[in-house]
């Protein structure tokens, strides 16, 4: 029996849930690109953008998902040959020193495994052992969204800060623009590379650079950057044609604007954050609870200070986690995200992990909806479990 006749609901770590508003926002004829209503809306957005990333460094908008975002990055700051180093909590800081290397970079990784942050004493001194100063650039994220670990990002400065290394400090909030405290003047992150589909609640297709002055400094010597990703007519347009290297994102700059009123001027950054945080530990409460007495689930990272705000990895066994997905989806409406644990799509692993993407427009019946379905699959399959996982929830929601 099928029970998926309500309107679906995707709880996977991006692209997150649209808000109406948004979707309506962007149900209208085409603009003049030129001039008139669109070019002051495309220029309101930029201030806004520095709101939400707590910055007055310089912002440009890419018509490219967060790839296009990664690649924006190496270009405009390093040169062929350059080295970076890469700290690896889970997929995806590997994946944008990866993606680097056909412009002729070279990323070496510390690799920190799948549940644990980057360590700064491990930075500081992989930094101070490079005496000749041959790494230009250190890449991390603050959420990796495959292992859902939370990158620690003012320490990581403080350590490369201790080091006395000029590398460039640069930062994926690709996955936590929006949902966890990001302090990118105060904290010394150089540049942050982020995108429209996650925590800013819009459909994939923007993405962003914010870049301070060493990074803009930086672009004076990088010899990497091309025509379409160069940064610096898109920081100084002579008009709107530039501000995209050609024709405007019309429709995801109108859904753009409605969330960036929903976060900045009615929910306010601040007040999202703490939602976030409540959200997810209620989750975290949630699988603890189906953990407890021998339950076959468990929370990817141990420590709650590691933990992501905006998605949640949750390790099962026997292949469980694929049996519950697809029971949430097929019968009861729910998508949940795919493991990417062991990064090999098939791999026995890959189907023992699960992730809840709980990121962006969500309320209270959304996260107890996607608990009390979980719950629902564990019975349905008679995969073992502790009980009191909604209990546990609720309690902390009414702590609110
Ligand atoms: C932390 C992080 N970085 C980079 C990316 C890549 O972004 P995109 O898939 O938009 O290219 C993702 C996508 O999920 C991500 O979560």
């Amino acid at each position: 029996m099928s029970l998926n006749y309500g309107r679906h609901l995707m709880a996977i770590p991006g692209p997150s849930v649209i808000p109406d508003r948004v979707l309506n926002a962007m149900h209208q004829p085409s603009p003049n690109i030129y001039e008139g209503a669109l070019v002051d809306l495309t220029h309101s957005l930029y201030p806004d953008l520095q709101t939400v990333a707590r910055t007055k460094a310089e912002v440009a908008i890419y018509i490219a998902n967060g790839h296009g975002a990664w690649e924006a990055a190496i270009t405009n700051t390093l040169s062929r040959g350059d080295k970076v180093l890469v700290l690896g909590t889970g997929r995806f800081a590997i994946g944008w020193g990866e993606w680097g290397r056909t412009t002729g970079i070279e990323p070496t990784v510390i690799n920190f495994g799948m549940s644990d942050p980057a360590d700064p004493a491990k930075l500081e001194a992989a930094l101070q052992a490079d005496t000749a100063h041959e790494y230009k650039a250190v890449f991390v994220t603050q959420t990796d969204t495959a292992s859902s670990v939370k990158n620690d990002i003012p320490a990581l400065r403080k350590a490369i800060d201790a080091s006395g290394h000029p590398a460039l400090f640069m930062v994926d909030c690709i996955a936590s623009l929006g949902c966890e405290r990001f302090e990118m003047d105060e904290w010394g992150v150089d540049l942050m590379v982020s995108g429209c589909q996650k925590g800013l609640m819009t459909p994939p297709g923007l993405s962003f650079i914010f870049a301070n002055e060493r990074a803009l400094e930086a672009r004076k010597s990088a010899d990497l950057a091309t025509s379409y990703w160069d940064w610096v007519p898109r920081f100084n347009p002579e008009g709107i044609y530039q501000n995209f290297a050609g024709t405007s994102p019309t429709h995801h700059l109108f859904g753009l604007r409605e969330a960036l009123n929903m976060l900045v001027y009615e929910e306010g950054v601040e007040a999202a954050w703490a939602r976030q945080k409540l959200f997810a530990r209620a989750i975290w409460a949630a699988i603890e609870a189906w953990g407890a007495n021998g339950g076959d689930l468990k929370l990817n990272v141990s420590d709650p200070a590691n933990r992501s705000r905006a998605v949640t990895c949750i390790l099962t066994s026997n292949g469980n986690g694929t049996r519950i997905r697809n029971w949430c989806e097929e019968v009861a409406g729910l998508t949940l995200g795919i493991g990417l644990g062991a990064a090999v799509k098939g791999s026995p692993e890959w189907h023992n992990n699960f992730r809840i993407g709980h990121m962006g427009h969500l309320n209270v019946p959304m996260v107890m909806g996607i608990l009390g379905t979980i719950d629902s699959a564990l019975k349905a399959l008679d995969i073992s479990h502790g009980d009191g996982a909604l209990n546990a929830a609720s309690q902390i929601i009414s702590e609110v």
